[in-house]
């Protein structure tokens, strides 16, 4: 039976990981930090399948026992710090969680091994914030990286390591450059989870209004259940490589905040939408676009939900639960 260990359970990718995984038939581990992370226990409740192993990305000898311990075929290594605007503020710490984790997970792979003498194959989380100021749209795998965050940087730090590691010690390591990704396990704190959620608490009436930072800027937004999927094919590949995962579509923050409002019957976003200057970030990422047809052709994958469908799941998502809340 295939193993996967992945880091970053807890997030939203790490959940449609799990559940995905698990339906192919993986026993799945999940690497929690802390003594005593509050998410242990409603991740548990959601996904029982999902054994829980403890370690770090800042830890290197508790990512060698965590692979001791599960002998993983596959690793996943989705942890980070994944907030842009954090990462501004956080800098040092997102350069070694979000950067040098990366390099201590590949030494670690590249010391324990996999069981039976099989390689280790491993997945690292590469983000299309690498691209940051864009040299040329769409952006490819081909296209020069130009980081606008620190974030950004780390990111761009583990996507060379990985390749690196995989030139030199021929470690099947695979990099995704996948483009944003939402649904309805999206953190809070990202823009098109914060619209949805505001959406739903206006149209109950908890809520007036919604301050957000810079519209203008545009995104490649596609639906995390699709994207986990990308993942797992690169791993099913006979050798590895780096994959870039887009929709080939850019809509900028009006457009989320159009539909949003429109689905939930309240009309013109205009109404309710305030403007609040400590959402602009330092330096911004002003359009992203990516072009998957590498993924498209090599790997099969294709997305499934369009971008109206992926604001109405997230709005219906959010009305339903604090509907529920409300009661
Ligand atoms: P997320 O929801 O923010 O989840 C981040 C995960 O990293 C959480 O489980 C968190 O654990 C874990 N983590 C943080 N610090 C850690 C540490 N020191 N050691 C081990 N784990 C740590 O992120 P996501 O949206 O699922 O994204 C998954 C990965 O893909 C991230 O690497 C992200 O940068 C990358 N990515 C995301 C997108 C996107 O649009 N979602 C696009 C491109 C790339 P706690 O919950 O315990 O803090
Ligand atoms: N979060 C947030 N909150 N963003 C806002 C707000 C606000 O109130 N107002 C405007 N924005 C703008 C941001 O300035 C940015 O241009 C855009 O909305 C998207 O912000 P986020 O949703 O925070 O995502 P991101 O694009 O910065 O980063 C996400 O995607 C990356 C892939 O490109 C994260 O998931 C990263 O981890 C991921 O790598």
């Amino acid at each position: 039976m295939p193993r996967a260990l992945i880091t970053g359970i807890t997030g939203q990718d790490g959940q449609h990981l799990s559940e995905f995984l698990h339906e192919k038939g993986y026993e799945v581990f999940g690497l929690m930090k802390g003594q005593n992370n509050p998410k242990a226990e409603s991740l548990l409740a959601e996904f029982p399948f999902i054994r829980l192993v403890s370690g770090d990305l800042t830890d290197f000898s508790s990512l060698v026992a965590a692979l001791r311990v599960v002998e993983p075929t596959e690793v996943y290594n989705l942890g980070a710090i994944s907030f842009v605007a954090m990462s501004f503020n956080q800098a040092e710490l997102t350069s070694n969680v979000t950067g040098v984790g990366v390099l201590r997970m590949l030494e670690a792979i590249r010391l324990v091994g996999g069981p039976n003498n099989n390689p280790i194959r491993f997945y690292q989380a590469s983000s299309s914030e690498m691209y940051g100021q864009v040299r040329e749209i769409p952006q490819s795998e081909l296209t020069a990286f130009h980081p606008r965050s620190p974030y950004g940087v780390a990111k761009v730090f583990g996507h060379h390591m990985t390749v690196n590691y995989r030139e030199s010690y021929g470690l099947h390591a695979s990099s995704g450059i996948l483009f944003n990704h939402e649904g309805p396990r999206r953190g809070y704190e990202f823009v098109t989870r914060k619209i949805s959620h505001s959406v739903a608490r206006i149209k109950l009436g908890l809520q007036d209004t919604l301050l957000l930072g810079n519209l203008a800027a545009k995104r490649d937004w596609g639906y995390a259940g699709d994207y986990v999927k990308a993942m797992w094919l690169m791993l099913q590949q006979d050798q590895p490589d780096d994959y870039v995962i887009a929709t080939g579509e850019t809509h900028e923050i009006t457009e989320f905040l159009q539909l949003a409002f429109e689905c939930a019957g309240l009309g013109d976003w205009k109404k309710y939408v305030g403007i609040d200057k400590q959402y602009f970030r330092p330096a911004e990422v002003d359009l992203l676009v990516g072009d998957a047809s590498k993924a498209e052709q090599k790997l099969g994958w294709k997305r499934e939900v369009d971008f109206p469908s992926l604001v109405e799941m997230m709005v219906r998502h959010d009305l339903d639960m604090e509907a529920r809340r409300a009661k």
